[in-house]
């Protein structure tokens, strides 16, 4: 059964006391986690290892950091490597988010090498794709976000590909309270699956994750997550607050 996923990605956001408040609250409310679900926080950098070890003990519950560097080791200042990474238990790894494509230039062939990074070291890519909105309003959405895959993933053998998650986030969507409705976004995950079933087959595809970002909230979470091929949330907003994800989480399906 594909993971359903309720993705928390804090960005930039939050002291260090704000986020070991809201991991407090959020790890003392009650879910009924199903074996197949799982909860992760997408801390920034400095918070990394505080949240590992608030989860460690938490069945289900696990920590994403939001960028990695797309080299091993070395003389890279400012730069953080996988394997630091997962050195400090953290065990995703959001990459090619929009905000990072746009303001840091990070390109399709960028994030390749970034994903083969991150595999090598048994963390895993919650790989971001999505379109902005001129090409929504083109209607060369598919397209677009194909392109993304091919670039960054279809390198990767089926095996390696299995280990990845995918996000489709429209960038009209992120932090402007526009929501894609449910049937856009079931529109595009199906497209997506079929996407990847055309290059690595049916089966594979179908245990692929995909989740969806772009203004989840609590009150449309459960109509997104209800769709066939959507399989939970990256959420940015509404992740800073215990209340409203929490609601997130008790809404995968
Ligand atoms: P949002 O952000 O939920 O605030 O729209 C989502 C994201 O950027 O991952």
């Amino acid at each position: 059964m594909r993971k359903q996923i309720a993705a928390a990605n804090w960005k930039m956001n939050l002291t260090y006391q704000q986020g070991e408040k809201l991991a407090d609250d959020l790890l003392a409310s009650q879910y009924e986690l199903k074996a197949n679900h799982e909860v992760v926080f997408g801390a920034p950098f400095p918070y990394l290892t505080m949240v590992a070890d608030k989860v460690k003990n938490a069945e289900k519950f696990s920590v994403a950091a939001q960028n990695c560097s797309n080299k091993k080791s070395g003389a890279y200042t400012g730069e953080t490597s996988a394997e630091m990474l997962v050195s400090i238990g953290v065990k995703y790894v959001i990459l090619g988010h929009s905000e990072r494509r746009e303001y840091f230039n990070e390109s399709n062939q960028l994030l390749a090498e970034k994903i083969n990074i991150a595999l090598e070291n048994k963390l895993t890519p919650i790989f971001c794709c999505g379109e902005p909105l001129n090409i929504r309003e083109a209607e060369t959405q598919n397209s677009f976000v194909e392109v993304q895959l091919r670039e960054s993933l279809f390198h990767l053998s089926a095996d390696q590909l299995k280990q990845i998650v995918i996000a489709y986030e429209p960038i009209w969507a992120i932090g402007t309270g526009k929501t894609a409705t449910s049937a856009q976004a079931q529109e595009m995950h199906a497209h997506l699956r079929s996407v990847l079933a055309a290059q690595y087959g049916k089966e594979v595809a179908n245990e692929i994750s995909i989740l969806y970002g772009g203004s989840v909230k609590a009150a449309n979470a459960k109509e997104i997550f209800g769709m066939p091929d959507v399989d939970g949330g990256l959420v940015g907003g509404a992740s800073l607050v215990a209340a409203e994800f929490a609601v997130i989480i008790r809404s995968l399906k």
